[in-house]
């Protein structure tokens, strides 16, 4: 089996991961989370989302974070945006990307944009091009592609539908989300399978939360297909506000160690990115979820000389 010598993970943790956290995270600590991460090699960091902030409270500093952030050559900076008025709000903060993001259930969209997929479409299709009129990159997301905590199982054919109506607007890259991470790796591969009708492998990543352990196996399954590109957050941070028992996305620490040991590159520093996660998890004041910087902790923490008494 071959597999891709490099692979480009977006760092989501700013964004998705702290989407759904029930304590304010001051704007401050988002700022310095993305400088972190940035120092750790981050060349693609998805900062935010300009949504409704009575939808989702946790994204209503979208604007101070992303002025906020000391911006580095060489780095994208992505924000998710639902319709007209969230693109026109982004495009003030100069992102390098925005990400339309629909569902390939029809009750998840309800739930999570208000609206059927249809009319997501609608709203979606003048973002898309005034975005690209502007030189800014489109990527999509496409939700619940193998599971939805409304429906149950999800086709294959939905997601072709939806990656077909994604591609028909213009959307130039998109993302196939496990959101509540109910995933197996075979169901992924058709879920990638279905993609691939309408979008080419270059322009094709995985976003596999991990509620049920099945991410690592689920991003190995997409490398070996050769997808090179996937989204990621440090210390397993995560969760949609409108995926209930949904937990975070595949720490990227995890995925790091693994595809390292693989000999595949990522451009990212695992100690530096180690020191993000703890950063971040410090600031919520819960442990890491990531098992690797779990591990690696313990062994620097056994390494250290012990401390004077
Ligand atoms: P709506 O209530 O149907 O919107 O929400 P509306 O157009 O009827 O407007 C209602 C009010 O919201 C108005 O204000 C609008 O101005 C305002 P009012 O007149 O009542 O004062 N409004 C906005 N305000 C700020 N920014 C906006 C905006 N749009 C309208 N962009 C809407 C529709 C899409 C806005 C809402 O449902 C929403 O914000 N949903 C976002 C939910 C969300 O952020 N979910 C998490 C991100 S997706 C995710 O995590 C999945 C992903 O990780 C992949 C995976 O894992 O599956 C990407
Ligand atoms: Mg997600």
């Amino acid at each position: 089996m071959s597999y891709p010598t490099r692979v480009k993970l977006v760092e989501v943790g700013p964004r998705d991961g702290l989407q759904n956290e029930k304590q304010p995270v001051p704007a401050a600590t988002k700022i310095e989370l993305v400088h972190r991460l940035q120092e750790a090699g981050s060349k693609e960091i998805e900062v935010t989302s300009f949504v409704s902030p009575k939808w989702v409270p946790q994204m209503a500093d979208n604007a101070e974070v992303m002025n906020g952030i000391t911006r580095l050559p060489g780095v994208r900076y992505s924000v998710l945006v639902p319709n007209m008025k969230g693109y026109e709000a982004a495009v003030l903060t100069r992102p390098d990307e925005i990400v339309v993001f629909g569902a390939a259930s029809e009750a998840f969209s309800q739930k999570n944009i208000n609206c059927s997929i249809a009319e997501s479409i609608e709203r979606f299709a003048p973002v898309v091009e005034a975005a690209r009129a502007a030189g800014i990159y489109v990527r999509g997301a496409m939700s619940c592609t193998v599971g939805c905590p409304y429906e149950g199982d999800v086709s294959p054919e939905r997601v072709e539908y939806l990656a077909r109506l994604m591609k028909d607007i213009g959307v130039q890259h998109i993302g196939v989300a496990d959101t509540i991470g109910v995933g197996t790796p075979i169901k992924v591969r058709k879920a990638m399978e279905a993609t691939l009708k309408h979008f080419d492998i270059n322009d094709v990543s995985g976003h596999f939360h991990d509620t049920y352990g099945q991410a690592l196996a689920n991003t190995l399954a997409a490398v070996s297909m050769g997808v090179w590109q996937f989204d990621t957050s440090v210390a397993g941070l995560g969760g949609c506000p409108y995926a209930k028992g949904a937990t975070g996305n595949v720490a990227t620490e995890d995925v790091v160690y693994m595809l390292h040991g693989m000999g595949i590159d990522t451009g990212l520093d695992l100690d530096k990115l180690i020191d993000a996660g703890v950063f971040i998890s410090d600031a919520l004041g819960r442990p890491t979820q990531s098992r690797v910087a779990k591990a690696i902790l313990a062994k620097r923490a056994s390494a250290a000389p012990c401390e004077a008494v």
